[in-house]
């Protein structure tokens, strides 16, 4: 197919060293961006060059190391605020990843906020992190969950979801884009639903950060949560954007160091925002190497990623289509670069080994989503993922290797 791809996607790929690699004696195609992206050399060399050069505590040290280190460790979240498009940097604060965000959400607005009775709203599509935080916190309060169904193609019921809200909904926590379908969520009209019952608004933006364009003022969201791992970042960097007077109003999440004003053995005051839910020394390195891999999708744009994305999509879609016994799942035009299918008579962990020997990344099983499997009535499924530095000649041997595949398994 003669490509229209809006950038040389060639001299993105000579970014980013992992790409070079051989898998069983094949060029190494990665398509399991959506657990986690691989990294550009300037993310690589960001972490290299801050243990080499200025390593040192942040916030609290009087000399140059450590004034070198606060310096760029606040030029990430200040990298981040412009990223999402937040009103104030207070309101960005770091955690380890997606999940501790929802974590310290369900705890330190949880325990503040939640009584028996009140209830939480999430949706059928939900990763296990957006699940599994609000039934424990849901437990200790006595507040109940309710779950927005999906039709067969992974599309929320809207109706259901405006039948469901009342004066008891006190949470609505729902995901951009489903990780395991890649279906995108109309999230405004959640969000403005949610208010409109006097309920707060989570948004996981997981998958949809480093693919859809983010701005959590227009989004009117209360809190919006991501991983800095999927946006071409290092591993162990999360944040959590929360609306600034909601964030004052609830209980920190773990105390420290850091995280107070002042301490003494009968009680402690707590810090100003952001550092109030920021105890303990933060993982400096990675989050200052996650300003890196957001200057990345910055300079290329993420539009002409988006578009590359989706001309990725549409082919490997077309594709797989062809092959006897698929079924795409989440098979609807608002998607972001997932394409998740099961085939009939083959078993997804089967088939994710017979193409690793050929050298292909792909993700198979429940994706963290056991519940939307069952809604869907399947095991699994087999995940393709794409990311900015893909290309459509390695969905040409992905869909060679998946014929060479079945023809082993049936
Ligand atoms: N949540 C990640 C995924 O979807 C790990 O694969």
């Amino acid at each position: 197919m003669a490509s229209t791809l809006p950038y040389d996607v060639q001299s993105i790929r000579s970014e980013f060293p992992i790409l070079q690699r051989k898998v069983k004696g094949k060029s190494l195609v990665y398509f399991d961006n959506a657990a986690t992206a691989q990294k550009p050399k300037q993310v690589i060399d960001a972490i290299t060059h801050y243990y080499s050069h200025y390593n040192a505590n942040i916030h609290r040290g009087l000399h140059t190391l450590a004034d070198e280190a606060t310096a760029a460790f606040e030029a990430s979240r200040a990298a981040v605020q412009a990223f999402i498009g937040a009103k104030q940097h207070e309101e960005i604060i770091f955690t380890k990843g997606t999940t501790e965000s929802i974590n310290l959400v369900s705890n330190a607005w949880g325990n503040v906020f939640l009584e028996a009775g009140d209830e939480i709203i999430i949706s059928s599509l939900e990763h296990h992190a957006n699940i599994v935080p609000w039934q424990m916190i849901a437990e200790r309060k006595g507040a109940v969950i309710r779950v927005i169904p999906i039709d067969a193609d992974g599309r929320l019921d809207m109706e259901a979801y405006k039948k469901m809200l009342s004066s008891k909904t006190k949470m609505v926590s729902v995901v951009h884009a489903s990780n395991a379908l890649g279906v995108i969520n109309p999230i405004e009209q959640i969000i403005q639903l949610a208010h409109q019952h006097g309920a707060l608004a989570l948004v996981d933006g997981a998958q949809s950060a480093v693919h859809l364009d983010i701005d959590v003022q227009s989004l009117d969201c209360d809190f919006f949560v991501f991983s800095g791992h999927k946006t071409y970042g290092p591993t162990g960097v999360g944040i959590l954007y929360g609306k600034r007077h909601i964030l004052e109003s609830m209980q920190p999440y773990q105390g420290g160091g850091e995280m107070i004003k002042e301490v003494s053995f009968e009680k402690s005051t707590y810090n100003e925002l952001p550092f109030k839910f920021e105890a303990g020394t933060p993982n400096i390195a990675d989050v200052i190497a996650l300003q890196f891999g957001i200057d990345f999708i910055s300079r290329i744009g993420k539009a002409a990623i988006r578009q590359h994305e989706a001309e990725l999509l549409a082919y490997a879609s077309s594709k797989l289509r062809l092959v006897e016994g698929l079924k795409i799942r989440g098979d609807v035009e608002e998607k972001v670069s997932v394409v998740s299918f099961t085939i009939e008579g083959v078993h997804p962990q089967d088939l994710a080994i017979l193409l690793d020997n050929q050298g292909i990344a792909v993700r198979t099983g429940h994706h963290c989503a056991q519940p939307l499997m069952n809604c869907l009535g399947v095991v699994g499924t087999t995940r393709a993922s794409f990311a900015a530095y893909n290309t459509i000649e390695e969905i040409d041997i992905l869909i060679e290797a998946l014929n060479k595949s079945l023809k082993m398994l049936k």
